[in-house]
């Protein structure tokens, strides 16, 4: 067994493209990544290919990605990353540090997570802020401060309350099984098609049409104040047509196909919601449900349920091999969560959003 002197954080070259020449430890890195995700899931719903993954860490001007990976003895075995938005005087900093189940328990979380309490200084970053899912398990639970929801007090949870950060929200993973019955996403689709008087829907696969590029950049810039996000800190996002182009891009650039569904105001042809449907190359994988929202204004009129079943129904046509959608709610946003549990999705984890201040 290696000690922690044989362990090196290198920082991680990104490559122009996963078939240049200096790709290995990007490939590396995406591949331990998959291997971490399998180990505390126990499935491959989170994984992605280093093509998809590449668009996301080349530069962007919205935000600073740090990132290094973890070797030991030639091997990648984790890594370290530290996400800063580029967002006006952001003092928020976003990070992980992910190592394989066989490399736990040595103290290389700590001496990672120095690294990653170095760089949020050196960029003036004072609010720290990260996310881990805690598999179910026995025994002493840590309860959220928002009241909904749990974690178990495993070592993920020991060795954030270690590095002195305390538990904010509690945030559910859930699944809908697309191999099921169709009846409820067909009923709540009909019914919030009557409700919804005065709205109707668009569709597309991205890159968005360019009629809608403003109005749907600025229903996504509302992802970052309209959501229950506890005591979590969220930059106010600027989001123009060029920004939601790069976004797009980096979906085309990953090969991934993404369906947004929209209801538009019949009356002023203005985007009022939306929801995304994303996969990845391999239509057989699991299908990830990205972000949904109705514009605070627009809200009581069923648009949550229109949009996402009428979503849910196109995708029947787009990925009809894919085998369930998975997404991710704040366990207190019983408005989503009673959308998503009326149309099947059930509860198949909980991740804890964690933070600490630093001076
Ligand atoms: C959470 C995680 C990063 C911690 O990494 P780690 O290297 O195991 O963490 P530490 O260095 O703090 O060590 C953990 C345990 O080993 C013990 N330990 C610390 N230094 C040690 C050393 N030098 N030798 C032996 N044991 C040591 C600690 O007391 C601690 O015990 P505990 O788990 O019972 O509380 C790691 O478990 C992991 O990657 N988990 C999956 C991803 C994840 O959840 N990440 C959370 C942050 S995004």
């Amino acid at each position: 067994m290696s000690t922690l002197t044989t362990v090196e954080f290198r920082p991680l070259t990104i490559p122009a493209s996963v078939d240049a020449d200096d790709a290995a430890d990007f490939i590396g890195m995406t591949l331990a990544r998959n291997e971490i995700y399998r180990e505390i899931a126990g499935d491959d719903d989170d994984a992605m290919t280093p093509e998809q993954l590449l668009p996301h860490y080349q530069s962007n001007p919205d935000e600073i990605r740090l990132i290094w990976v973890v070797v030991d003895a030639g091997r990648i075995v984790g890594r370290i990353g530290v996400d800063l938005p580029l967002e006006g005087e952001s003092k928020n900093a976003y990070w992980i540090v992910e190592l394989l189940r066989s490399h736990h328990g040595r103290g290389i979380g700590t001496a990672a997570y120095a690294l990653v309490e170095d760089a949020a200084r050196a960029h003036g970053r004072t609010v720290l802020q990260s996310w881990a899912e805690h598999p179910d398990a026995p025994g002493t639970r840590l309860e959220a401060p928002t009241g909904f929801g749990s974690v178990p007090e495993d070592r993920a949870a020991r060795f954030y309350a270690r590095h002195g950060y305390t538990l904010e929200q509690v945030e559910r993973k859930s699944a809908l099984d697309l191999t099921a019955s169709r009846d409820a996403v067909d009923r709540i689709l009909d019914s919030a098609t009557a409700a919804a008087a005065g709205y109707h829907v668009v569709q597309w696969v991205a890159p968005t049409p360019d009629e809608y590029l403003e109005g749907y950049a600025w229903a996504k810039s509302r992802m970052s104040t309209d959501v229950p996000t506890a005591a979590m800190e969220f930059d106010e996002e600027t989001w123009d047509a060029e920004r939601l182009k790069r976004h797009d891009q980096r979906y085309l650039d990953g090969g991934q196909t993404a369906l947004v569904t929209v209801a538009v105001e019949d009356a002023t042809g203005t985007v009022v919601a939306f929801n995304e449907l994303v996969i990845g190359r391999d239509l057989t994988a699991a299908t990830h449900q990205e972000d949904t929202l109705v514009l605070k204004e627009h809200r009581g009129h069923r648009l949550g349920q229109l949009v996402k079943t009428a979503g849910l129904a196109r995708w029947r046509s787009i990925a009809p091999d894919s085998p369930r959608v998975i997404t991710y709610n704040a366990e207190e946003n019983r408005p989503m969560l009673d959308i998503n549990e009326a149309i099947g999705f059930v509860p198949v984890s909980y991740s804890g959003a964690w933070k600490k201040t630093i001076d």
